[in-house]
């Protein structure tokens, strides 16, 4: 077996999987979660998934990239032939994922260059749709040629972000992937640490905070409390997206899997809890200036950061574009490592299989979703992206998760292996409850989740 490219250092290796875990889903996601979900109540599902589901999925992917030295598909295939499968199938998750991640991080920084100068205007909601995005449904259609027509003001930074991530990828594990986490993750940092102060010292801060941190009780016994609380989990720390197990894959022998484990999660969390912090701190702000109740402004998505976002930028008191590229740059910074990781996965699938060189793979596999991605740059764009990021979080996360932990657990019965083979090498170890979590705790929850959408979606 030719010798597999590594991560140079042990904090390389965090910051990846840091940085593919901490992007726009801590920043715009996290914070309308928690408050549309019970608020300071919503902390007991989130820790509880966290806990049980969380964490332990995520030591279980490390171990099995680190155990077989693979990528997704060939993770699988070297715990057995007939698995194969779930790595191409979270592969492909993956591959759908980048398509439209690519595009949100190229309104990110086209939004970075309006907060100079505040070029929104006034009405942020008309701009965002009628003049960046030029949506059919509201240029008149006469005016602006077909649906497939592409935007330029997203077409042009969308080349930008593929290039840079392209370029990474062209590098490799260690001089690309880890050289720009070393560079992405701490410039987030201070960036985003710098807007969340200035938001927590906005006039009527504490009115948000309220808002997101007050406990809403009654709310802990709906099911569909804890179905969001997985769903964050899942999507924020990129697991059952063959991701985790990709970079574990670089790992060197002699590795604590464990350790890493647990402070990728916290580090997550903490981001996200920061995110809470910010955002709701702004939005408290602008219901004051406003003087309307906060559910008035309360959104999350896109709807946060392309529309509410720019109108509290503009009645910020003073050094508004600075806070505007401050906030913009995060996502972009925050989206670029989740993507470099993304792209990683099938770069990395197909190079494995058919004995490609990293370039071939990265051309072939970064070029096809890059290729893709345009389609989201069109004036269609948005509705395509609605359709298929619903349909992936609905069907794809919570299912390929089940599947993956069913498989180890009951199928292969590979847990008590993996257990051992991580304990062998961290710090920490883990005990029974590890292989509780697994085999019954989340199967049980995410066969429910599973099921529980289905529902909703035959009605
Ligand atoms: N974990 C990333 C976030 O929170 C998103 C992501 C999803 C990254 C899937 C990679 C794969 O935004
Ligand atoms: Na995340």
């Amino acid at each position: 077996m030719e010798s597999r490219e590594q991560w140079g250092t042990r904090a390389g290796f965090i910051l990846a999987a840091v940085g593919s875990a901490v992007g726009l889903g801590n920043i715009w996601r996290f914070p309308y979660v928690a408050y549309d979900n019970g608020g300071g109540a919503f902390f007991i599902p989130y820790l509880f998934a966290l806990l049980t589901a969380g964490i332990p999925l995520l030591i279980m992917e490390f171990t099995m990239g680190h155990k077989y030295r693979g990528s997704a598909p060939l993770s699988y295939a070297r715990m057995n032939k007939k698995t194969e499968w779930i790595g191409w199938w979270q592969v492909s998750i993956a591959f759908v994922i980048s398509t439209y991640y690519s595009v949100i991080i190229a309104w990110a920084m086209a939004y970075t260059y309006f907060a100079m100068g505040l070029q929104w205007g006034d009405d942020t909601g008309g701009f965002l749709m009628g003049e960046y995005l030029q949506r059919v449904d509201i240029v008149n259609k006469a005016e602006v040629g077909s649906v497939g027509s592409i935007v330029p003001g997203v077409f042009i930074p969308l080349i930008i972000v593929w290039i840079i991530a392209l370029g990474v990828l062209f590098k490799g594990v260690k001089k690309g992937i880890e050289r720009a986490n070393r560079i992405f993750i701490p410039t987030l940092l201070v960036m985003f640490l710098m807007i969340v102060i200035r938001a927590l010292t906005l006039e009527g801060a504490t009115l948000g905070l309220e808002a997101l941190f007050k406990p809403n009780w009654s709310k802990i016994t709906s099911p569909g409390v804890w179905v969001a609380a997985y769903g964050q989990i899942f999507f924020s720390l990129s697991i059952a997206f063959a991701i985790m197990i990709t970079y574990s894959s670089y790992l060197p022998r002699k590795s604590d899997i464990n350790n890493n484990a647990f402070i990728t999660a916290f580090s997550n969390s903490g981001v996200e809890l920061l995110a809470g912090f910010g955002v709701f701190s702004a939005l408290g702000f602008m219901a004051t200036q406003a003087n309307v109740p906060i559910e008035e402004v309360a959104t999350a998505g896109i709807g946060l950061a392309f529309v509410v976002f720019p109108e509290i930028l503009n009645s910020f008191p003073g050094l508004n574009g600075l806070f505007g590229v401050l906030f913009f740059g995060s996502l972009v910074f925050a989206g670029l490592s989740s993507l470099i990781s993304i792209v990683e996965t099938f770069i990395a699938g197909v190079q494995d299989k058919f004995k490609l060189s990293r370039t071939k793979a990265v051309i072939i596999g970064g070029g096809l979703s890059a290729l893709i991605s345009i389609l989201f740059a069109t004036q269609g764009g948005l509705f395509f992206l609605d359709a298929v990021d619903y349909f992936i979080n609905t069907f794809g996360v919570a299912l390929a998760g089940l599947v993956s932990v069913v498989t180890v657990a009951w199928v292969v019965r590979n847990l008590k292996p993996f257990q051992d083979h991580a304990n062998a090498i961290s710090d920490l170890r883990t005990g029974l409850w590890w292989r509780i979590c697994l085999s019954i705790v989340t199967p049980a929850v995410l066969g429910y989740m599973f099921v529980l959408n289905l529902i909703d979606n035959l009605k």
